[in-house]
């Protein structure tokens, strides 16, 4: 039998010591007091049935009967051709994007589009430009594949819109990609068509492939999601999205990435993408029928969604900014906001700034430097799913505590 002092020593890779994901990270500190006897009010996760929303009936039922008919079997790996064909209709009414099917890959999620993605795109020494703040996943599987996460300034006091100029000066011959989140995540951050345009020029006098990651795409609160690949014309985009977010499904682990790419310059990326879909086999077979019958079906139920959503980023965007020590610009998409924290020489950093006020009131938010250290510290993540009155008392707990 093999013990543990028989086995070798530096048993794991560098590179996955270097993974971290503070939005589930920090759970592990709440679980500990929860199992002391603590409540614990989450606000730390954007998985939409925690607290109050449910996927539609109709939605459900479709996977049911999927798996009842017994389409239960290993599916094609590049996707089922429902499911293909049911993205290639939601996408060109939706967000304006004409592909066709063949230029669509089914994920188990983005989560693992972003992975399969930076496997084929990065080299050791790549960069990758990423808006900082991001989502982590992104920062995390660039490093994990030996390149570098280069994060671009986003102008806080605008609405955190992208600074252009500063995205500008850090492309160089390493950057292998530009990401966008519209909306994004962390910051509720929607980006105006002007913003867009401008990152697909830039992208375009470089040669630099666009991924845009458009998960929130219906869920906004004034302005429409401007596409990525609607606008860009001859510039190549790869666009990420899934059914986690806006059909509240985010337990199935379905999602998409499609090419838009005229002149066929993304193909070789493409069947590099492929190879690992065949290598993983499949994603979710039945789940896939599913979502093709959501993207396909009623879809009555967002605009009760995004009105409840939008009530409550109404309320944590004032009660946040009463409160002296907190300033929050107003999310125009997703479900997040990024507020910044005076940290008053109370606190070393955001970090031990969100420990403290788990620990003191039980209220998790996400420490805003594990969006990236540096545009994300001094900030921390607020996900306003829960209801109105858990909303109030985690915002009275706040601000006592900042007040104290
Ligand atoms: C911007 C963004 N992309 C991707 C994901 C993950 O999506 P999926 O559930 O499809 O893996 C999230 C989840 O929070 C997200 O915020």
């Amino acid at each position: 039998m093999i013990t543990k002092q028989h086995l070798r020593q530096n048993l794991v890779t560098q590179r996955t010591r270097t993974i971290s994901y503070a939005i589930r990270d920090v759970v592990v500190a709440a679980k500990l007091l929860e199992a002391k006897g603590r409540a614990i009010t989450y606000l730390n996760i954007g998985d939409p049935l925690v607290y109050d929303f449910q996927t539609p009936p109709h939605i459900v039922d479709a996977f049911c009967e999927a798996a009842r008919k017994g389409l239960n079997g290993y599916s094609a790996s590049a996707g089922v051709p429902e499911f293909r064909e049911a993205v290639v209709e939601k996408e060109r009414k939706i967000n304006q994007v004409k592909i066709v099917s063949n230029e669509v890959i089914a994920t188990a999620g983005i989560s693992e589009g972003i992975q399969m993605m930076m496997a084929a795109l990065v080299h050791p020494g790549s960069e990758v430009l990423l808006p900082g703040p991001a989502y982590p996943p992104y920062i995390a599987f660039v490093r994990f594949f030996g390149g570098t996460p280069r994060t671009y300034h986003c102008i806080e006091e605008e609405g955190w819109r992208p600074d252009i100029e500063d995205l500008r000066a850090k492309i160089n011959d390493k950057t292998a990609a530009i990401v966008l989140i519209n909306p994004n995540n962390p910051t509720g951050a929607l980006y105006d068509p002007k913003t867009v345009q401008s990152l697909i020029d830039l992208a375009g006098e470089h040669g630099i492939p666009l991924i845009s990651d458009e998960v929130y795409d219906r869920i906004t609160y004034g302005q429409k999601l401007t596409s990525t690949a609607a606008l860009a014309k001859d510039v190549p985009v790869i666009g990420f999205n899934g059914l986690s977010k806006v059909y509240l499904v985010p337990g199935w682990r379905v999602g998409y990435m499609y090419f838009h790419h005229p002149n066929g310059e993304l193909a070789e990326l493409r069947e590099h993408i492929l190879k690992q879909a065949r290598i993983r086999i499949c994603c979710n077979a039945p789940a896939q029928y599913a979502a093709a019958a959501a993207l396909r079906g009623p879809d009555k139920y967002l605009e009760d969604v995004v009105k409840r959503l939008r009530t409550r980023r109404d309320l944590c965007w004032k009660r946040l900014n009463e409160i002296e020590a907190i300033s929050a610009a107003k999310p125009e998409g997703a479900f997040y906001i990024f507020p910044s924290i005076d940290l008053q020489n109370r606190w070393k950093n955001d970090e031990q700034f969100v420990m403290e006020l788990l620990k003191k009131t039980g209220v998790l938010v996400v420490f805003g430097s594990g969006f990236d250290p540096v545009f994300g510290a001094g900030h921390f993540r607020l996900v306003f799913l829960a209801p109105p009155v858990k909303l109030e008392s985690s915002l009275n707990a706040i601000k006592q505590f900042l007040g104290n």
